[in-house]
């Protein structure tokens, strides 16, 4: 069992990784914390309260942090819906406990060097953790994040990943940190599900909720980023944890732009084959799509406890 935190903006794709994650039997979740960023933090919140209500798993503590990125407004996606899980109408819930960078660093100092955080939206926590409890950095294990494209376009600008695009400043933190990173980026979501992939998940309480909110994601996937699968941002990035027999890797420097008029946001690999020095992150170049598909909906069927 993989210790874990995941840092999170549901979105539909978060609340996909976030069932793949409990399901899978292969993590003890410490806790989820949110982060505004496919949607306000109190949507992202309250999601995230909604999908552990779904899975039976209200255990789970949820922290919610940071309101907007370290110093930029906050840059909402769209494609995840109006309320951020796309037909889904989550009940509201209890409020914002504000508490999660606080609560992330006291969970790695109670279990040092066995925590990896699993970052699923704009790295603002993560930054804001590393700056307020440095000394907490030696003991984490490693942030596994989703974000970043080397080798292919943005899908938040031509350069940019979303994640990245809407705190390039934290982001710049995180990969100065010396914290053991690995990031899945873009060029490894060519990994997409069809509806008829959803339709085979068999869970009968999950089903028709997952149903209800990857058909709006899929539609304004095809108007916004023009694809019409549903794009699997979120689970690939925890697959690659649960899995990573089936991806191919490789060491890497990365910085990120965080000055630029049409770059802001952008991933910046040494690409240079004889200036390949200095890594600061493994990046995961490819998820095997036969292995990802079919263990998703092997386990996601899985019946509740
Ligand atoms: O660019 C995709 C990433 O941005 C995913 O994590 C998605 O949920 C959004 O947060
Ligand atoms: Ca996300």
């Amino acid at each position: 069992m993989k210790d874990i935190i995941i840092d999170t903006d549901p979105g539909v794709d978060d609340a996909l990784a976030i069932m793949l994650a409990v399901k899978s039997g292969n993590f003890r979740i410490h806790a989820i914390t949110t982060v505004a960023g496919n949607s306000t933090i109190d949507d992202t919140t309250r999601n995230a309260r909604f999908i552990l209500k779904l899975l039976g798993r209200e255990d789970i503590p949820v922290y919610s942090g940071a309101k907007n990125p370290l110093k930029r407004k906050l840059d909402r996606a769209v494609v995840h819906g109006k309320d951020g899980l796309g037909g889904l109408k989550p009940l509201n819930g209890p409020g914002l406990s504000g508490d999660a960078v606080e609560r992330i660093s006291s969970i790695i100092e109670r279990n040092s060097g066995k925590i990896t955080i699993v970052a699923l939206g704009p790295l603002t926590n993560i930054a804001r953790m590393i700056e307020d409890y440095p000394q907490t950095i030696p003991k984490m294990k490693s942030v596994v994040m989703m974000g970043g494209a080397i080798r292919v376009p943005g899908n938040k600008s031509r350069v940019a990943e979303f994640n990245m695009y809407v705190d390039p400043e934290a982001a710049d933190i995180v990969f100065r940190s010396p914290v053991m990173k690995t990031m899945l980026p873009l060029d490894a979501c060519d990994v997409q599900l069809s509806l008829t992939d959803f339709e085979k998940i068999r869970d009968a309480e999950l089903r028709s909720p997952i149903l209800e909110m990857v058909v709006p994601y899929m539609r304004n996937l095809s108007k916004n980023e023009g694809t019409s699968k549903a794009m699997m941002y979120d689970p690939l990035t925890v697959y690659s944890l649960m899995n990573p027999s089936a991806c191919r890797k490789r060491r890497i420097n990365a910085v990120v732009e965080t000055r630029g008029e049409f770059t802001r946001g952008m991933t910046v690999a040494e690409q240079r084959r004889w200036k390949e020095e200095n890594p600061n992150v493994t990046v995961v170049e490819k998820v095997s799509a036969r292995r990802f598909k079919a263990d998703f909906v092997r386990i996601l069927s899985k019946a509740q406890p």
